[in-house]
Formats: C-alpha cells, sequence, structure tokens
C-alpha cells in the first residue's frame, strides 16, 4: 500500500479562517433559529468541533455514520447508514456536516434519507468540495473549499483510518507507481 504523505493543500491558518466565515454565515442564515448541525461520522467530526465555535447561535449537534467506500476507499455506489441519529428531525432546521463531497453519491443519498423525516429544513455544508468528480447532482448551500481531484488527509479526512488528526489538509501520494483510490 505504497503511499506518503505529499504537499499541504490547506493550511491550519486558511482553515481556521474559512471556518470562522463559514461560522459567521450560519449565524447571520439561521438567525433566530436553533438549528441542529448534524454530523457524517468519522471524517466531518474535526470540521464540526470548530464549526460549532465559530457561531454563537445556539446548536445542537447530532452524528450519523454512513459508509459508502469499504476499507480499500474505493466507492461501491452503495450507501448505508452505520449509525443512526438519536433524536427525530421532524420540524428541525437541519445542517448536514460533510467532510468533502466527491461522486455526491454519499450526500445524495443523505438528503433523500434526511427528507423523509420531515426536517422543518435541510441544508448541507461541506468543508471541502471536489467539482470535477461529480457523478450525481447536488446542491451544496456552504462550501469551505473547492479543490482538485487528488486524494486529500487530514484535519478529519483518513486514508485507511489515519491521518485524521493532521491540522492541515494535505494530498497523498502514491509511491512509485502505486495507484490510490
Ligand atoms: P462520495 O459519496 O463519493 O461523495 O464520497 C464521499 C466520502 O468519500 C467522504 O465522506 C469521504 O469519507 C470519502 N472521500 C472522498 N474523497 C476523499 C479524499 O480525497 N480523502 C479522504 N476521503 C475521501
Ligand atoms: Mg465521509
Amino acid at each position: 500500500m505504497g503511499h506518503r504523505l505529499g504537499r499541504i493543500l490547506i493550511t491550519q491558518d486558511e482553515i481556521s479562517l474559512r471556518v470562522r466565515e463559514l461560522g459567521q454565515a450560519l449565524a447571520r442564515d439561521y438567525q433566530g433559529k436553533d438549528p441542529l448541525l448534524l454530523a457524517v461520522l468519522k471524517g466531518a467530526v474535526v470540521f464540526l468541533a470548530d464549526l460549532m465555535r465559530a457561531t454563537e447561535l445556539p446548536i445542537a449537534c447530532d452524528f450519523i455514520g454512513v459508509s459508502s467506500y469499504g476499507a480499500s476507499s474505493r466507492t461501491t455506489g452503495v450507501v448505508k447508514i452505520t449509525a443512526d441519529l438519536s433524536q427525530t428531525i421532524e420540524g428541525r432546521d437541519v445542517l448536514v456536516v460533510e467532510d468533502i463531497i466527491d461522486t455526491g453519491r454519499t450526500v445524495a443519498y443523505l438528503k433523500r434519507n434526511l427528507l423523509t423525516r420531515h426536517p422543518g429544513s435541510l441544508r448541507i455544508c461541506a468543508l471541502l468540495d471536489k467539482v470535477g468528480r461529480r457523478e450525481v447532482e447536488v446542491e451544496l448551500d456552504y462550501v469551505g473549499f473547492s479543490i482538485p481531484n487528488e486524494f486529500v488527509v487530514g484535519y478529519g479526512l483518513d486514508y485507511m483510518s489515519l491521518y485524521r488528526n493532521l491540522p492541515y489538509i494535505a494530498v497523498l501520494e502514491p509511491e512509485d507507481g502505486g495507484k490510490l483510490p
């Protein structure tokens, strides 16, 4: 599984600046409301922790686990819920917090699934958007950064469960001739 950590794509400072801006946008858009931030496990946990401290709204948070990729990190197109919410979302202003939108399949599935539970509103906030990889059309309400088609790790994002703890986002590079998802 030859790979190595490549160049830093987004620095810690750039992330924290952008997260602060997103927090301010949420405060503006959800003024007078108490949205439920719904983080997608496990990748969005780091982003959620910073985002919820970047806004002064009275927010609640919850978690949902989905798996779209196997351990190999290769897409199967099949999405399933591995850990469900701990509460009903009926009538709530739900903001899904995702680490990265790649093909769009995971978030499209999530959106469909959550809408059947009749939230008051449903929006998507993704830290990263790999626009060039989209296979399913999906509207994103808040995006941290649009990034090129490269496999990235750090700030919650993993490769084979590693690198989530890096405070920045870096490109993962295959070692001579190897291939990453
Ligand atoms: P999608 O269903 O193809 O949009 O896949 C989204 C999920 O794939 C994300 O929530 C990540 O868990 C994973 N993923 C996609 N691209 C990357 C990447 O570059 N690094 C780490 N995980 C990724
Ligand atoms: Mg994910």
